[in-house]
């Protein structure tokens, strides 16, 4: 049984989950996504009080966070960069003491994954990555959760991803490679994904028998491939570098011309926010192999298996890997 190992852990990186973990968390969002909010799920976290705390914009990580909490019967308690200051007003070690002490798990989005690592050294309560610098677990959970319902299967399957080697495609590749999805990460020169991660996502797919490539050229990462996934080129934070950015990624563009390349069965996929035009067309946003809304509703479903199973100590009790 893989559930009670989760109970009162952080989720910062999806290098924090095992295969078994994550077809877990798999199973029970299918589960409770086919039963529409009712049955169990609406007193897992009955008495519990869950903090959401934003340095950064969001839309989707924000409503469906929020809308998890309730439909598990938790509370929650949204916090902006504005009000607690993390760093400013008071230290990151401070504020997590001080949280220990009223709520019972806390979801953050940072600018500085350091700040999730100071705070997990001082914390009693699980703590769970909304995204940062350098991973968007909930994201990428979401992403192959997505994937798993289209094709009711993901190992040997091959994940592209074109554009820049930051957060989103950092939890891909840990990720993928756990599942034993073969990740082909394509970006301009500079803009590679994190050595040490890369390294991380390969050895764990030496285990898990998945490959991992990083290339500078996006339609070699695209040829073939099973699904087509890209975000922004300028990240929150990144917006003085824009300039820049915006002429290096021009050749990443996910277009109709790029994709002639992929299965023509492929899926894209875009985590969301995405500027058209830049790293996706209008074409391909709004076509019907393009998932970005399932990945945005499945951040609901895949939420609320994380939070049952780090806050609430929810177990299923499924141990299927498919
Ligand atoms: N994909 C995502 O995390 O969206 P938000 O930034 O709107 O939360």
């Amino acid at each position: 049984m893989v559930g009670p190992r989760l109970k009162g852990r952080h989720l910062l990186s999806c290098g924090d989950l095992s295969e078994d973990e994550v077809w877990s968390l798999f199973h029970l969002a299918k589960r409770w996504k086919s039963e529409k909010g009712n049955g169990e799920q609406r007193t897992i976290l009955s008495g519990k009080a869950i903090a959401l705390y934003f340095e950064k914009p969001s839309l989707r990580t924000r409503v469906t966070f929020d809308l998890a909490v309730h439909q598990l019967g938790g509370h929650p308690i949204l916090l902006s960069q504005a009000e607690v200051g993390i760093g400013e007003r008071e230290s990151a070690k401070d504020v997590i003491r001080n949280l220990n002490r009223w709520v019972n798990g806390l979801v953050a989005r940072v600018r500085q994954h350091q700040t999730l690592e100071e705070m997990a050294q001082y914390s009693q309560i699980p703590i769970i990555n909304a995204l940062s610098d350098r991973e968007h677990p909930c994201q990428a959970l979401a992403d192959l959760f997505t994937l798993w319902e289209k094709w009711d299967g993901l190992k040997g399957k091959t994940l592209a991803f074109v554009g820049d080697g930051f957060n989103v495609s950092h939890s891909l590749l840990l990720l993928c490679a756990e599942l034993g999805v073969h990740c082909r990460v394509s970006t301009p020169k500079g803009y590679e994904p994190n050595a040490n991660i890369v390294q991380r996502a390969k050895e764990r797919a030496n285990r898990h028998g998945s490959q991992v490539l990083i290339l500078n050229d996006p339609k070699a990462v695209v040829s073939d491939a099973d699904a087509v996934y890209t975000d922004v080129w300028v990240s929150m934070g990144q917006e003085h570098e824009a300039a820049a950015r915006l002429e290096v990624f021009r050749p990443f563009q996910v277009n109709d011309e790029l994709l002639k390349g992929a299965k023509s069965d492929a899926f894209v996929l875009h985590c969301l926010p995405a500027h058209r035009g830049q790293e996706i067309t209008d074409e391909v946003l709004d076509s019907d192999r393009c998932l970005a809304l399932d990945q945005a509703e499945n951040r609901l479903h895949i939420q609320k298996a994380i939070l049952a199973a780090l806050i609430g100590g929810f177990f299923d009790g499924t141990g299927d890997r498919s």
